[in-house]
């Protein structure tokens, strides 16, 4: 397989996909408050999902039991929603898929719950600031490699590291497509961009080392050293001016 290219009709659908993502997370923000259940955050985000006549298909993705994932402090993805309660200061990471007449957008946002230390902030802006570093790149013919570097630059020079395990993803008839989007520099140039790729920018940083580990869950991937994490993302069209951000 290769990378693929989207019509407009096709663009259009992944388009309306990323509007609905955009307002659920929206939606979500007001609920971010302290002693609010993630499985509360989850059941929202489908109602709502679904009320948009469009669905969540990380529900039953390779087993998965919930419509987003929900990621606490030293837990970087995949998180599963549950009747842990969120309290202030936590920062959670709300990573959702949504699916519209078979096209998928994919984002992720971090939130503080309440107040936090300078520190935990820093974190989530880099994150953000991140991926905004990488798309200046996300045009036609540049290489991945260039925004993997862009992205990796910006956040070891302010002091976060980025993580190597996962990494960033083609979307759009599929959740998961080539080619693969890593956050750092992996020796290869990459796939050369062309206008009509849709692309899943996702930076997962880390306060400290950039090892992870899977929870007994079999799920939730979390950083070995405990520390905090943040995670931001967007699915984005390359176009032949800047990329074009559906989320
Ligand atoms: N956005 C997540 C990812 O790209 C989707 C996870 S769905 C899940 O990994 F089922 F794996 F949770
Ligand atoms: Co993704």
């Amino acid at each position: 397989m290769s990378v693929r290219i989207y019509n407009e009709t096709q663009l259009d659908y992944i388009r309306q996909a990323g509007t609905i993502l955009h307002e659920t997370l929206e939606m979500l923000q007001t609920h971010i408050v302290s002693g609010v259940k993630t499985k509360e955050l989850d059941r929202l985000a489908e109602e709502f999902i679904k009320k948009n006549n469009a669905d969540a298909p990380c529900k039953g993705y390779k087993g998965y039991p919930a419509s987003i994932c929900s990621s606490i402090n030293e837990e970087l993805i995949h998180g599963i929603p549950s009747n842990r309660k969120i309290s202030n200061g936590d920062i959670i990471s709300i990573d959702i898929v949504v699916r519209y007449k078979d096209y998928h957008a994919d984002a992720t946002r971090s939130f503080i719950v309440g107040s936090t230390e300078e520190k935990n902030k820093k974190l989530l802006e880099v994150a953000e600031k991140s991926f905004f570093e990488g798309i200046k790149y996300a045009r036609e013919n540049f290489y991945i490699s260039d925004i993997s570097k862009s992205i990796q630059q910006y956040v070891e020079q302010n002091g976060f590291s980025v993580i190597r395990d996962f990494v960033g993803h083609g979307v759009g008839r599929n959740m998961h497509e080539e080619p693969e989007i890593p956050n750092f520099f992996n020796g290869t140039k990459g796939t050369r961009l062309q206008k009509g790729m849709v692309l899943a920018i996702e930076p997962m940083i880390a306060e400290g080392k950039p090892e992870i580990k899977v929870m007994p869950d079999g799920w939730t991937i979390v950083m070995k050293d405990s520390k905090n994490s943040a995670h931001y993302e967007n699915t984005i069209i390359i176009t032949d001016k800047e990329a074009e951000i559906v989320t």
